[in-house]
């Protein structure tokens, strides 16, 4: 652009301006209005940064009638949204529905079919079809973008394809949900109890009305997945991230954690390396972790997301910003539209949707968690009765975990139960694990014990 406005100045001959980018925008929730606004604002800068404006031709919905606070009168509306793919007024078409399966999933794959790039928020779909999708468009020569489906408006995908392509990485992790991250900096602020603080969340509007997916870390793992197969070369494996959730952790698990020097946080964590055949192995996890006050981890609060890439050249980065909302996401919906735009004279790089072509993706068998050296937060609910300290420090002992502290809480919220946590040294993962079946069907447990590991450096 900038190349043929100079030379168009200095001919005197001015450029032909190029054709707009169509959109069909489907599902016009959170997102997808913010899309609509933003397009709007932005329109002038967009257009000359894209090569070309973008303009809406087709939207689509379930309610017609619903005020989405957007003018809808100058798109077309079309009540089943997957006509939009076969529309002639269409070059782009752009998932912001939702759903792994469903509706949103014969969408994508009937725009790919037509030959249409597709742009998409996703990772529900991403997680669980995203190779397919990926290979349909790599043959149709279209481009699949989902820069919104991880971390919101932050440009982690495109940070990791491009900014990041000239690395080995070594190491992702981070806070990949802020639903997640606003409860638990929320219990720590205030002291509250989980139960209590997800109501406020609803309320607010920081968590759904089916939180399901958010606190037992699903939403986390779908887009650990996506992050690991571009950072890895890797194929999307969401089925082996080793996944658990924020509800069983309680105020006293804060408070016990604050004592110790640490926050608690949900993180997606993954590593790729070789078993001791030399064979590929990736390790996905998303748990709640002790994290330190001085990891730059510990201060991402509320419903902030924060990704750190480790590549073997460029060091740690950190990338952190707005998780989700209508704005943010509606700002990584829009940038993976203008890449397309651009693309349009020069290529879409079809068959780098993760990074290299999908056929050169690894299938990489997961590592096994016990192997895994670290330190663990370990936290029992028992019966208030003599002996039962006795009892955890022996089978401890006899799996061979060293106790670095051990804490008597106080009393449990059921009558007659102690809470009692400690903190184990450095020693191998399948250390706890054993000591935990020791103790396994004791009577001196009255709940499920809660483990979570402190996240090392
Ligand atoms: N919200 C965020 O901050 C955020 C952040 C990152 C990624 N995402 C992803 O972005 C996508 C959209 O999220 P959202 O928060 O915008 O969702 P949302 O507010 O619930 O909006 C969903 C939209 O899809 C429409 N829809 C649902 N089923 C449909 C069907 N069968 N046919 C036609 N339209 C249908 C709905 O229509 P009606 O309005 O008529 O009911 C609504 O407009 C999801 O994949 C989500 O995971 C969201």
């Amino acid at each position: 652009m900038a190349t043929s406005d100079t030379a168009a100045a200095t001919s005197g001959v001015t450029p032909v301006p190029k054709a707009p980018l169509r959109i069909a925008l489907a599902g016009l929730g959170t997102v997808g209005a913010g899309v609509i606004r933003l397009i709007a604002a932005n329109a002038e800068l967009i257009a000359r940064r894209a090569g070309r404006p973008l303009i809406i031709t087709a939207v689509s919905a379930r309610d017609r009638a619903k005020d989405r606070g957007v003018d809808l009168a100058r798109f077309a509306w079309e009540d089943d949204m997957t006509l939009m793919a076969a529309r002639d007024d269409v070059d782009v078409v752009v998932e912001l529905v939702g759903g792994s399966d469903g509706p949103a999933l014969v969408l994508a794959r009937q725009a790919i079919a037509h030959g249409k790039a597709l742009v998409t928020a996703n990772k529900a779909m991403i997680a669980h079809h995203g190779l397919e999708l990926a290979a349909l468009a790599e043959n149709a020569g279209v481009a699949l973008r989902f820069e919104a489906a991880v971390a919101g408006g932050i440009p982690v995908i495109k940070g990791l394809r491009e900014g990041v392509a000239a690395n080995k990485v070594e190491r992702i992790y981070g806070i990949l949900n802020g639903t997640c991250n606003y409860i638990l900096s929320t219990m720590e602020d205030t002291g509250r109890d989980f139960g209590d603080v997800l109501a406020e969340a609803q309320a607010k509007g920081y968590a759904e009305a089916d939180p399901t997916f958010d606190i037992e870390g699903t939403d986390a793992a779908h887009k650990l997945s996506i992050l690991s197969a571009i950072a890895f070369g890797a194929k999307i494996d969401f089925a082996s991230v080793d996944t658990k959730g924020i509800a069983p952790i309680k105020a006293a698990d804060i408070a016990q954690a604050d004592a110790l020097g640490y926050v608690i946080r949900l993180i997606g964590m993954a590593e790729a390396g070789l078993d001791d055949t030399g064979a590929p192995r990736l390790f996905q996890r998303v748990q709640p972790h002790l994290v330190h006050f001085d990891n730059l981890l510990a201060h991402v609060d509320g419903p902030t997301n924060a990704v750190v890439v480790e590549g073997n050249f460029s060091g740690r980065l950190l990338f952190q910003g707005a998780g989700a909302g209508d704005a943010p996401t509606a700002s990584a919906v829009v940038a993976d539209i203008i890449d397309i735009a651009r693309g349009m004279d020069n290529g879409f790089e079809a068959d780098m949707t993760f990074s290299v072509p999908v056929a050169q993706l690894q299938a990489m068998a997961s590592a096994e968690a016990g192997a895994r050296m670290g330190r663990a937060y370990v936290r029992f609910t028992v019966a208030d009765r003599p002996g039962v300290l006795a009892e955890i420090t022996a089978a401890m002992r006899d799996a061979g975990v060293s106790i670095e502290s051990l804490i008597q809480q106080g009393r449990a919220e059921s009558e007659g139960d102690v809470l009692v946590a400690l903190v184990t040294h450095e020693g191998p993962e399948s250390a706890v694990a054993r000591a935990l079946a020791l103790l396994d069907g004791s009577p001196s447990l009255t709940g499920a014990p809660l483990v979570m590991h402190i996240l090392g450096e």
